[in-house]
């Protein structure tokens, strides 16, 4: 394994859409191997293979339950709506607001190629959403909206209470 650099922001790869995996071989499987070493040695949740510069559509996802490989994902239902802080590998550093759907249904191939499906809530459905759109070429910051008034200052005082 291998760790891989990490693209910025205004890196053009990051604004292309990436293309399917249609070979599940061992080059893939190095991809993925990188992938995961190089996410969990910048301590992120997600990462898309396109943050690495390869255009293919490659997500690894760990919420802290072990490592999700998906290849080929796509969401078939989303359900309602919900507004966090949220940030990214190639954001370091950086936080916006942004919402999106609260719950979703998800379909991905394994390394081997085969399908399964994901019905995501919290944290899970968050970065599901984050990474499909790293493949699609979109980067959180393009959604970001200001945060209800209050909001901040409600996080805050949560983190406060936690630390009591
Ligand atoms: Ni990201």
């Amino acid at each position: 394994m291998a760790l891989r650099r990490i693209l910025r922001g205004e890196d053009p790869a990051l604004h292309k859409v990436c293309r399917p995996v249609e070979k599940f071989d061992k080059r893939l499987f190095t991809l993925l191997n990188d992938m995961k070493e190089t996410m969990y040695n910048a301590d992120g949740v997600g990462l898309a293979a396109s943050q690495v510069g390869i255009l293919r559509r490659v997500v690894v996802i760990d919420c802290g339950d072990g490592i999700i490989e998906m290849i080929n994902p796509e969401i078939t239902c989303r359900e309602g709506e919900i507004g966090a802080m949220e940030g990214c590998l190639s954001f370091p550093g950086e936080q916006g607001y942004v919402v999106r759907a609260e719950r979703v249904k998800a379909r991905a191939q394994d390394r081997d190629g085969e399908w399964h499906e994901y019905d995501a809530t919290e944290l899970f459905a968050r970065a599901i959403q984050h990474e499909i759109d790293h493949l699609d070429g979109r980067v959180y910051v393009d959604i970001a909206t200001d945060p209800p008034e209050g909001y901040l200052e409600e996080l805050e005082n949560e983190f406060e209470e936690a630390d009591e």
